[in-house]
């Protein structure tokens, strides 16, 4: 019997994904990217077992995202003698994850990419178009009946399984929006083509007694199309989008990453800082009403991530020499950051209260005050850390 860890091998770097735009780019060493994340499809391991020198190629035409799949490996341990009667897993799993169908034969996906190409038009109304490095970019923004989105949307929501966790398909309903981005360029011929570079949807919430409360819940920028700046326009384009509707609460965003916290956090720091409650005299002092009213007034940014804000700023302001400003400073901030602990206590306080029996793993999940002060400072000095990360890019 054979080397058996020979045949165990990682998802995500057996699985490679291309976007073409046309035939060279099937072949181009540099084009090509990985997924981040693959537990969502291939179980919590992301291990793949029975193959020797797996690939697993994923093409997508560039614009409409039509799929081409094929598995390549130099030995199955199915087909081992003696291989006492081992199987390999099963790779197709992932082509549940294709929403449509998929091709298996190279020539036939490209010769129908390239017919498609010619009359794909990007769906919805163009509501931004910008340039990055002499390249081009458009946001469309489409709902749910918008014409042609739709399958499309499927199309382009399969990203989210390799790229965020705990992803799944949306429910459609009219109160989605959904923001794409599209690189448009001229090809080889001369002739204009639109390729597929990320999207956000936005669900809009209905807030009592006549208002919505947009929520950015998904948001995706694909791996080539990465740090550059592309991200930063599509979150700008959707407060633009809300800014001055008098309907709109404000705006939240649903369990962000922490890469797409940085973004915002920079963008919202940019715009917060414009703000006449924000001058310097007021960041010193600390979050206040004001701050929380005008950031919601002027921005539509949420009183959570407001106070969030204003502690950045407030950092780049303060003198850290002065022992009085900064032990301030660094009270206020661990008052938000103690804010679970406090809930936690008192919502096991409410319990016993009640004559409820805590569970004693629910108890010791919780620290002590002594530990808990430990672990404050411990995310204190992240935090500063990362508030000064930040600074620098505001
Ligand atoms: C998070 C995400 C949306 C960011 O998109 P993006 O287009 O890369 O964002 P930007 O380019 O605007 O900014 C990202 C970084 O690139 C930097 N950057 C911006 N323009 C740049 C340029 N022209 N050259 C080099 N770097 C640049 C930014 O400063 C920022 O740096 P930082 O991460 O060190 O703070 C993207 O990485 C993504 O889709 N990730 C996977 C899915 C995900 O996490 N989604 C969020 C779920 S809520």
């Amino acid at each position: 019997m054979a080397n058996l860890e020979s045949f165990v091998c990682e998802a995500v770097d057996a699985v490679k994904f291309k976007l073409i735009r046309d035939r060279s780019d099937v072949n181009d060493p540099d084009n090509g990217f990985k997924p981040e994340m693959a537990h969502q499809v291939f179980g919590e391991t992301e291990n793949i077992f029975g193959y020797k020198d797996l690939q697993i190629n994923v093409y997508f035409s560039a614009d409409e995202l039509d799929i081409y799949y094929d598995v390549k490996y130099t030995t199955k341990v199915d087909d081992l003698t003696n291989n006492q009667g081992l199987k390999a897993d099963n790779v197709n799993v992932i082509t549940e994850f294709f929403p449509t169908g998929y091709y298996t034969n190279l020539e036939e996906f490209l010769n129908v990419s390239e017919k498609k190409s010619k009359m794909f038009e990007p769906a919805g109304e163009m509501i931004c178009e910008f340039k990055t490095d002499e390249r081009t970019f458009q946001i469309h923004l489409c709902t749910s009946t918008t014409s042609n989105f739709l399958k499309y949307h499927e199309r382009l929501e399969s990203f989210l399984f390799w790229y965020v966790d705990a992803s799944s398909r949306i429910a459609q309903d009219d109160r989605w929006r959904f923001f794409v981005v599209f690189e448009k360029f001229v090809n080889n011929e001369g002739e204009t083509r639109y390729a597929s570079v990320g999207y956000a949807s936005v669900y809009q919430y209905y807030h009592y007694p006549d208002k919505i409360r947009p929520r950015v819940s998904q948001f995706l920028i694909l791996p080539p199309f990465q740090r550059k700046g592309i991200g930063s326009k599509l979150l700008q384009t959707i407060y633009k989008h809300y800014q001055n509707n008098e309907k709109v609460c404000d705006i939240t965003v649903e369990d962000a990453s922490e890469d797409f916290q940085r973004l915002r956090n920079t963008i919202d720091a940019r715009m917060l800082k414009t703000l006449p409650a924000f001058v310097v005299d007021n960041l010193k002092k600390g979050f206040n009403m004001a701050m929380a009213q005008e950031a919601k007034d002027k921005f539509k940014i949420n009183p959570k991530q407001s106070r969030i804000v204003c502690e950045i700023l407030r950092l780049g302001v303060i003198d850290t020499n002065n022992k009085a400003e900064y032990k301030a400073y660094r009270i206020d901030v661990k008052k938000r950051l103690n804010m679970n602990y406090l809930k936690e206590k008192r919502d096991m306080k409410k319990l016993t209260d009640r004559g409820f029996k805590v569970p004693a793993d629910k108890k010791l999940l919780l620290p002590s005050v002594e530990e808990n002060m430990e672990q404050l400072e411990g995310m204190y000095r992240e935090t500063e850390d990362y508030y000064r990360g930040v600074l620098e890019r505001v």
